[in-house]
């Protein structure tokens, strides 16, 4: 039989995954592909640049439409990824190749997720196929998960450490007592954080993830502007430090909920009980906790990011394409996909972590009660620290409250004349 060819873009840290599990397992990918993968030529931007794997020169190029527009190519694969504020040319490429009819698997969270409505619509154009697995926690199979393993089921919560970055630093800030500012340092020089982080650690790039997953999860068409965000700038080791105390990890969680009508879809740092799955995840690994109305509750654990766990997802999709392929048949059409509105924030429900700095004084804690209670805020545990100093820390933890509710008594708290500073508010998830 003959080989069917693969048009790689891009050779940095996932192509060169790619490559080199191509190579090593190239007779049982051969096996389970039902006919070997060979790859017929390589896009890069520099021809002469040092590279980690060992690749024919006569492969590399440097003209993406001379493997794109090759009829004798039916599998494109993008590693090329975005840069500088761009989803070009990465965006072009797929949406032409997908109009090709060619079966494209793709890492490219940022263009999934910004432009998910029209890559389908070339899709639907071409009849090929469009496979992503890689895009959402680099090796862990959790894209293919839902859409075969948990297709019985209606999901009711996924929540996910889905950014290696923010959790190795969270770990870090944690374990050692250290300030953001320092680990970021720290996470620069060793590679984990990129020299502009703001992706990262604003919450961007787990917000495209999670639009992918909860669009695949609620067969929504998920609009990842309207995923609300809020980064780990402003976690201190004072936060984690409560958080131990009250029994609480912090983590960068991506949740998304569905109450059969409504979706919500927001990432934040999040207080989680020490008990719960996902608080022992910890440095650059990723998981992924849900909730299903039939299998009830999974989590999927790995590396969420890397050369080879993330080629292993890129590779295992080449293999479904050429299955699909060989069959004659194009991928499914990744389902149904139904026009949602995302819940906004403030309608959003949650418990909250609050620490208050607080003047030293009889009865300021019944006047923040008071507030408290006629907000429809009310608390479920507190700790006070620093008695007889100015001022004294109030860590409150409350039940569960719309965040509309609570964001009022917030607004008021901070005008009264006893309250220094509302020095942070933390949304908790899971059982206490
Ligand atoms: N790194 C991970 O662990 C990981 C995990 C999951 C998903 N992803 C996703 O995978 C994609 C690739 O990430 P990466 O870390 O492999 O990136 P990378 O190391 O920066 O590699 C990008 C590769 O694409 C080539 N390239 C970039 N722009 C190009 C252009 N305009 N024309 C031709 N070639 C171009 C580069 O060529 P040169 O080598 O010649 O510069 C390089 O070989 C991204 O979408 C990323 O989000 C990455």
């Amino acid at each position: 039989m003959d080989p069917i060819k693969v048009g790689l873009l891009g050779l940095g840290n996932v192509g060169s995954g790619v490559w080199e599990i191509l190579q090593r397992n190239s007779e049982q990918i051969a096996r389970r592909a039902a006919g070997s993968l060979e790859v017929a030529g390589v896009l890069v931007r520099s021809i002469d640049k040092p590279r980690q794997v060992v690749v024919p020169r006569s492969l590399l190029t440097t003209d993406a439409w001379s493997l794109i527009n090759d009829p004798e190519i039916p599998i494109i694969v993008e590693t090329i990824g975005c840069s500088g504020g761009t989803t070009e040319p990465a965006r072009s490429y797929i949406i032409a190749a997908l109009k090709a009819g060619k079966h494209v698997v793709t890492a490219n969270k940022e263009v999934l997720a910004k432009h998910a409505n029209e890559l389908y619509a070339a899709l639907a154009e071409g009849r090929g196929g469009l496979y992503f697995e890689a895009a959402v926690a680099g090796g862990i199979p959790i894209i293919k998960a839902f859409k075969e393993s948990l297709a019985a089921n209606k999901t009711q919560t996924l929540m996910g450490i889905i950014n290696g970055t923010t959790n190795y630093m969270l770990t870090r800030m944690a374990n050692e007592s250290l300030s953001f500012a320092d680990v970021l340092a720290d996470a620069q020089r060793l590679g984990y954080a990129e020299p502009d982080p703001t992706s990262d650690v604003e919450g961007d790039d787990a917000a495209y993830k999670l639009a992918i997953l909860a669009s695949i999860a609620f067969e929504a068409d998920i609009d990842v502007n309207q995923v609300y965000r809020e980064g780990i700038t402003k976690i201190t080791p004072e936060d984690l430090a409560y958080a131990e105390q009250l029994g609480f990890v912090v983590k960068l969680l991506a949740i998304a909920k569905s109450d059969g009508d409504a979706i919500e879809a927001r990432v934040h740092p999040t207080m989680i009980p020490a008990k719960h799955p996902l608080a022992s995840v910890n440095d650059v690994f990723n998981a992924v906790f849900v909730q299903g109305d039939a299998v009830g509750d999974l989590m999927f654990y790995g590396r969420g990011a890397g050369s080879l766990p993330t080629g292993s997802a890129v590779v295992a999709d080449c293999i479904d394409a050429a299955h699909n392929i060989r069959r004659g048949v194009s991928a499914p059409r990744n389902g149904h996909r139904e026009p949602s509105k995302l819940k906004s924030i403030t309608e959003t429900s949650s418990r909250y972590y609050i620490n208050l700095r607080v003047v030293d004084r009889p009865g300021v804690l019944a006047t923040i009660a008071a507030v408290f209670g006629e907000s429809n805020v009310s608390i479920e545990s507190m700790i006070q620290k620093g008695q007889k100093q100015d001022p004294v820390t109030l860590a409150f933890v409350t039940h569960q409250v719309i965040e509309r509710d609570l964001q009022a008594a917030l607004d008021r708290i901070k005008d009264l004349p006893v309250v220094r500073e509302i020095y942070n508010v933390i949304r908790v998830e899971g059982e206490a």
